[in-house]
């Protein structure tokens, strides 16, 4: 089975690196690619027709989908009319994460455990709203915003600057939603459906924020750490009940056609736990981590939800713990500068990983391409271990301008357990 994976990032990078442990290097497409992994085909991915003739030509029989916006664009509803298998929710599905309204009347028809929101089609309707919540409160543009949709307020003031914001950036007339303000520690639940089951992979933990201690601006994530043992079993088993077994029952009510992952964003809440968002594919840097923590066969997790039979599939985790630190461009998630060579990569232990986002090569020296420039993951059997083995890791890597979080997975060595 020859497969293309869809991406250009670390998580996609990953991926590959999974699906290359069952299947020889030339049955694997990554596009348009990645510059660290060599079979890349800079194929224009949102061209559903030339992508179909590049698979054809290439005898590629299954995609896989890494980001939301292919999926968004319906790119699973037109594979389904051709004979290549494709692995992701249907354009319908991805509204779970497409848009933020659509995934709240979601889970409010099926009884997911959620924050209070209300949803408005123009700027000036939410004021009152606004006043009433004493500016304690989250606002949310309905569509994809590449992470940068949300603002978490907590005064009226910065309710009002975000409004503002949102007007113009889209106008008056903007779909968004107000959300009352919760608390807590955030935990990523991520896992496979069919349609019908779930199958969780281990809690993990990502870093939004680019500096330390959870301060400065929010990134694409500055690195990640599983599991996160602070969301144990009796938590995770809380979580099923009143936010994962009544996704899956709304799934499976509504007939939505979704194959793929499901990426359950909590917050832990004195409450209880309480979901943030949806997302329908893999986090990054979630999947750097889950992927290398994931000792089941990536590919016949894949065929197992195609073919509707997760259930009877055992999902096995490696034992341990994995870190994943995300080294950056100075000045990232602002503005920054590319070109700066890369050294030392060869002097990594052969265990460690190296998941590119980006890079690109100029003539034979690998050099910068973008604000996240490399993932560094170690497994450790202690998360202590994996810490510290991670940060020697970094300290070899060099490139001009080069930034990383110090206190990636810190937390997890500070939380107790988490009541539920
Ligand atoms: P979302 O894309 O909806 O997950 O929001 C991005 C981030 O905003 C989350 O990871 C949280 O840190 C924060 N956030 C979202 N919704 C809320 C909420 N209702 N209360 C507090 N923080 C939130
Ligand atoms: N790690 C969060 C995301 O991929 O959206």
């Amino acid at each position: 089975m020859k497969v293309a994976v869809l991406g250009t990032g670390g998580r996609e990078h990953a991926f590959v690196w999974k699906l290359m442990q069952d299947l020889p290097e030339e049955d694997v497409f990554l596009l348009p690619g990645n510059a660290g992994v060599n079979c890349s085909y800079p194929i224009d991915v949102s061209d559903f027709k030339a992508l179909e003739q590049f698979c054809c030509e290439q005898g590629v029989g299954l995609i896989i989908v890494g980001p939301e916006a292919p999926l968004a664009e319906g790119i699973v509803d037109y594979f389904r009319k051709t004979d290549i298998k494709i692995f992701g929710p249907s354009q319908e599905a991805t509204q779970l994460e497409s848009s933020k309204i659509w995934a709240k009347q979601f889970m409010e028809r099926h009884g997911v455990a959620t924050a209070g929101f209300w949803s408005f089609e123009r700027i000036e309707d939410a004021y009152p709203c606004v006043a009433s919540l004493e500016g304690n409160l989250v606002v949310k543009y309905d569509g994809l915003a590449g992470g940068k949709g949300v603002t978490v307020c907590s005064s009226t003031q910065e309710a009002h600057t975000a409004l503002k914001q949102l007007q113009d950036k889209y106008g008056n007339e903007v779909p968004f939603l107000i959300e009352e303000r919760l608390e807590g520690e955030e935990v990523s639940v991520i896992g496979f459906t069919d349609g019908k089951s779930f199958s969780a992979l281990l809690p993990a933990q990502d870093h939004k924020r680019a500096l330390e201690g959870d301060c400065g601006p929010n990134t694409g994530g500055m690195g990640a750490f599983c599991p996160a043992s602070f969301c144990d079993e009796r938590l995770l088993s809380h979580i099923d009940a009143t936010i994962i077994q009544p996704t899956l029952k709304g799934i499976a009510a509504e007939g939505l056609d979704y194959k793929g992952v499901i990426y359950f964003g909590v917050m832990m809440t004195p409450l209880g736990p309480r979901l943030l968002e949806y997302n329908t594919r893999f986090g990054d840097p979630e999947a750097e981590i889950l992927l290398p923590a994931l000792q089941t066969s990536f590919l016949e997790v894949v065929q197992a939800c195609l073919e509707q039979r997760l259930s009877a599939m055992p999902i096995a985790m490696h034992p341990g713990y994995f870190v994943d630190v995300v080294l950056t461009s100075d000045g990232y998630p602002g503005d920054y500068t590319t070109g700066k060579p890369i050294v030392g990569l060869e002097q990594l232990d052969s265990e460690t990983l190296v998941f590119h986002a980006g890079t690109r090569w100029e003539g034979e020296s690998l050099v910068t391409a973008g604000g996240r420039v490399l993932n560094i993951v170690c497994k450790g059997d202690t998360l202590e271990q994996a810490i510290d083995k991670v940060y020697r890791e970094c300290s070899k890597i060099h490139f001009e301008g080069m930034t990383y979080r110090k206190d990636i997975a810190h937390k997890g060595l500070r939380i107790p357990a988490c009541n539920a």
